[in-house]
């Protein structure tokens, strides 16, 4: 039976994720800041166990609790829309901290177990903002292009111990908390100047048309675990499929 490890799973991707492995008999270590029984179904295959991925003491009590593990999936991740200038350099660190560092430091923490078994799977989410650029996500989109560079380098020096890495690239999914677990970060990130830009913005998330749900991400990180063939990089979602084919 495989364990697969997932960061942020007390909501939208990571807990989707979560419930698709569990459903299809893998054991799931799913980790949260503020671990919650209830998110998820009982099963003896689950453990659910406190990470923050931004603190090293949190990572390495995590990593020693969880034993083996043969799937990493780095989803933990904060939004931030607003415009440079309206964003301190402690608030572009704190973007980083999570999105960036966090991930680089979780691939760091399980890399010594999947070197010494000679097998492993790393999973970053990061976003199809990489793709192409949008309006006021700048910091935002460096914390996760980072992550794409990281990732393809990484995959060069990990590939003589036959450890795996892919890029789950989903694309906007308005159904998660994650726009909402951004609003305290943007209070003042849209300066007066920006604010006619902003409201385009807005005006142009009501328009219909192809979004990701929390489904489509889980289906996707399904196959980068399972599926040894497929590309190193996965779009997920309508709307991120339609941007990698553009
Ligand atoms: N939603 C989108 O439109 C979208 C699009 C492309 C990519 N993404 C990426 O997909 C991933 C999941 O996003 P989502 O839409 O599922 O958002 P979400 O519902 O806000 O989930 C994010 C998860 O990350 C956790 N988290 C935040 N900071 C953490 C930390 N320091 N340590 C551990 N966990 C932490 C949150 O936990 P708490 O409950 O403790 O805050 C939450 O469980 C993120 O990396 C995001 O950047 C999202």
């Amino acid at each position: 039976m495989k364990t697969i490890l997932i960061t942020g799973c007390s909501s939208g991707f990571g807990l989707e994720t979560a419930r698709h492995f569990l459903d299809r008999d893998w054991t799931v270590i799913a980790t949260m800041r503020t671990p919650r029984e209830d998110v998820l179904p009982r099963s003896d295959r689950l453990r659910i166990l406190r990470l923050d991925v931004t603190d090293a003491d949190s990572i390495g009590r995590a990593v020693e609790q969880a034993g083996p593990v043969d799937v990493l999936v780095n989803n933990a991740g904060i939004g931030l829309l607003g415009a440079l200038e309206g964003v301190t350099m402690d608030g572009v660190r704190e973007i980083f901290a999570t999105n960036t560092f966090g991930a680089m430091a979780m691939t760091q923490a399980l890399l010594p177990q999947f070197r010494a078994r000679k097998s492993g799977v790393i999973v970053n989410v990061t976003s199809s903002v990489t793709l192409k650029p949008l309006h006021l996500l700048s910091v935002y989109t460096a914390s996760k292009a980072a992550v794409n560079a990281f990732t393809e380098s990484l995959a060069l020096e990990l590939e003589p111990f036959n450890i795996r890495t892919h890029l789950v690239l989903p694309g906007r999914a308005p159904d998660t908390a994650f726009g909402e677990n951004a609003r305290s970060r943007m209070r003042d990130a849209i300066p007066e100047a920006y604010a006619p830009l902003a409201q385009s913005v807005f005006a142009a998330w009501q328009q219909p048309g192809p979004v990701t749900h929390a489904a489509d991400v889980a289906e996707t990180v399904w196959r980068a675990a399972t599926d040894p063939s497929c590309p190193m990089r996965l779009a997920a979602g309508a709307d991120a499929v339609a941007l990698a084919s553009a």
